[in-house]
């Protein structure tokens, strides 16, 4: 397309009397002698899509995930095993050996070709199993790997590591492309990566049921009515097309990953020397931080606070103190004074991020801290989680299993676009007060017990959850039909244009109910997040063009590979590829 193109372009002056200034023209390759590719009419006649320009102060950062410092090193490679001929009876591995897996993360830098959407950046995936590898990619794709950090400029800032990185791309496509629209668009007739081993499943005369407009029958639970999701998203029928392509019944063997699944819950949880660890840390912390301020007082936030904590998480810590004039940006960097004298490693003050914080790691047991000050929201939150953990197991285990593929994945990243813990664990809380029968209540929606006034807000809710033990007991859903059905929302039904997630309503809403502010600057939000007492705060608002094709990329994988892989609590959690 491009070669006729530019010989059309060129043959007014080919033809003129500098004809002989130019090199005589390449004689052209003969026409492959394949049949023609037919071309979708509307590929000829559409005008190319306009190339975002960016402004000055916009920037790119390439940047790749970065490998958890817990994960082993990888062992080398080693060849791919021969099938065993007792392989063609089992479901199919996924994706297909023969094929390596594509990461479609969208645009590259400095191709212009985004307008199309077409991914010129091959993300391999290739983790390592002992005897499953998946074949290497050509060499050259090695240099296109890349994760286009696109980091926004100081308001919304957000994250408090984001502030390492503090300006970058704006998310919004200037040429006025909507970007759910494109995504949707080249997902459909020109399906790259993912999408093709998709629909290569698609047309394996497997054992599963394309269910048409009916929802997924879920053994014990079910999707929301797909009434609900298409009143509230008023889409054309390119959603209901998308609906329909994951109208699929959960394979019939997925209780057979629930012990498998239990198992790497139960790994996960930190043991009680972490536990004892983290307390140590805690105490000597103390130590330090009265020598200045005698009457502060700490407060565990986050998942060390929460339950929500894996063996790998950090420690956060909320210092609740009397500042008087001084800004928190100084106290934060006289108690980085404080700590480096104390010994503490790595200490640096992080003063302009949305939270400011200061951050060490402890050289005793190697934790990373963050501490925050007066920062009660967090401390609000941090209950609000441990409160929801306490009504149903089954959101401990979905939890714990979702951040630790995030993290194996390379989606857990907030500073590179991609989601916080703290954003997963309200995916998967709305997601199990979604669930018919309903495995959460809304505990925002129910008479009050416990309410901390932060800054002139309620943060307010019933927190007697004793009370609600069999809240989710009619819901007879295993923990790997959960994880199956939440990929598959993220991957297919959830309507990223129009939709908020509210942990706070237990619904979704339509960012037009609750006039959600779409735009913020420049910026246009792709999926929405809200957190549950600061209600202007989109946990979502990191995530861009990019990283919103990264997410629901590794959204399709996750639910594929529960849906046809003979091994998913295996090839669920294989690393992103972080050497390739
Ligand atoms: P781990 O990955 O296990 O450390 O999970 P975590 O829940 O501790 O996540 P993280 O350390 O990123 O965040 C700590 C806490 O900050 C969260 O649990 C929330 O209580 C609070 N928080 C509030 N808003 C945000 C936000 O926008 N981003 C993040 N990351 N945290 C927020
Ligand atoms: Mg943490």
């Amino acid at each position: 397309m491009d070669g006729d193109a530019h010989a059309g372009e060129g043959k007014p002056l080919a033809d003129g009397f500098l004809r002989f200034l130019l090199p005589a023209p390449k004689p052209r390759p003969a026409a492959p002698s394949a049949p023609a590719r037919l071309v979708p009419p509307h590929r000829l006649i559409a005008p190319p899509l306009p190339t975002p320009r960016l402004r000055p102060e916009e920037r790119l950062l390439i940047v790749p995930p970065t490998r958890p410092d817990w994960l082993p090193l990888p062992s080398p490679r080693s060849p791919p095993s021969a099938p065993s001929p007792g392989t063609a009876a089992k479901p199919r591995p996924f994706p297909p050996r023969s094929e390596p897996w594509t990461r479609d993360a969208g645009r590259f830098v400095g191709n212009g070709n985004c307008a199309t959407g077409r991914s010129s950046a091959a993300f391999l995936a290739n983790g390592r199993r002992t005897g499953f590898q998946r074949p290497k990619a050509a060499a050259p794709q090695k240099e296109k790997k890349a994760w286009v950090a696109v980091e926004k400029k100081d308001e919304d800032a957000g994250d408090k590591v984001r502030a390492v990185v503090s300006e970058g791309y704006s998310s919004r496509d200037e040429g006025g492309v909507d970007v759910e629209e494109q995504l949707e668009l080249e997902s459909e007739p020109e399906r790259g990566g993912h999408r093709r081993l998709l629909d290569r499943e698609d047309n394996v005369k497997n054992s599963l049921a394309m269910a048409g407009n009916q929802e997924c029958p879920d053994k014990g639970g079910g999707e929301r009515p797909s009434e609900h999701l298409m009143s509230q998203s008023n889409q054309a029928p390119r959603f209901q097309s998308r609906m329909r392509r994951w109208q699929v019944e959960c394979r019939h063997d997925i209780d057979n990953f629930t012990p498998g699944l239990l198992a790497l819950y139960e790994s996960l949880k930190p043991s009680e020397e972490h536990k004892s660890k983290q307390k140590q840390l805690v105490d000597s912390l103390a130590k330090s931080v009265s020598k200045e301020w005698p009457n502060a007082q700490l407060h565990l936030y986050g998942s060390c606070a929460n339950s929500f904590g894996t063996s790998h998480s950090d420690v956060d810590v909320c210092l609740e103190m009397e500042i008087g004039t001084a800004s928190t940006a100084e106290v934060l960097l006289t108690l980085a004074e404080i700590l480096r004298n104390d010994n503490f490693e790595n200490v640096e003050a992080i003063t302009s991020a949305r939270v400011p914080i200061a951050r060490m790691s402890d050289p005793g047991s190697g934790f990373s801290c963050d501490i925050c000050i007066n920062n009660f929201f967090a401390v609000a939150n941090t209950k609000l989680l441990k409160d929801y953990a306490q009504i149903d197991q089954r959101l401990l285990q979905l939890a714990f299993l979702v951040k630790h593929w995030a993290k194996l994945r390379g989606v857990n990243e907030t500073y590179r676009g991609t989601l916080s813990s703290y954003a997963y664990v309200l995916m998967c809380i709305n997601f199990l007060q979604l669930r018919e029968p309903k495995i959460l209540p809304c505990l925002q929606a129910m008479e009050p017990t416990y309410t901390l006034n932060v800054d002139g807000t309620k943060c307010t809710y019933f927190d007697e959850v004793h009370q609600l033990h069999d809240f989710g007991a009619e819901n007879k859903e295993s923990i790997a039909q959960l994880l199956w059905a939440f990929f598959r929302y993220w991957a297919f039904h959830h309507d990223y244009r129009n939709d908020v997630i509210s942990v706070r309503l237990g619904k979704t809403i339509s960012k037009q109910e609750k006039n959600w502010t779409t735009r913020i600057g420049n910026d246009r939000h792709l999926m929405c997040i809200e957190d549950p007492f600061e209600t202007g705060h989109d946990l979502g608002r990191v995530v861009d063009r990019q990283t919103i094709r990264i997410l629901r990329e590794e959204f399709k994988r996750a639910a594929a590979v529960l849906q046809y892989d003979d091994d998913p609590c295996v090839t669920l959690f294989e690393p992103y590829d972080y050497e390739l």
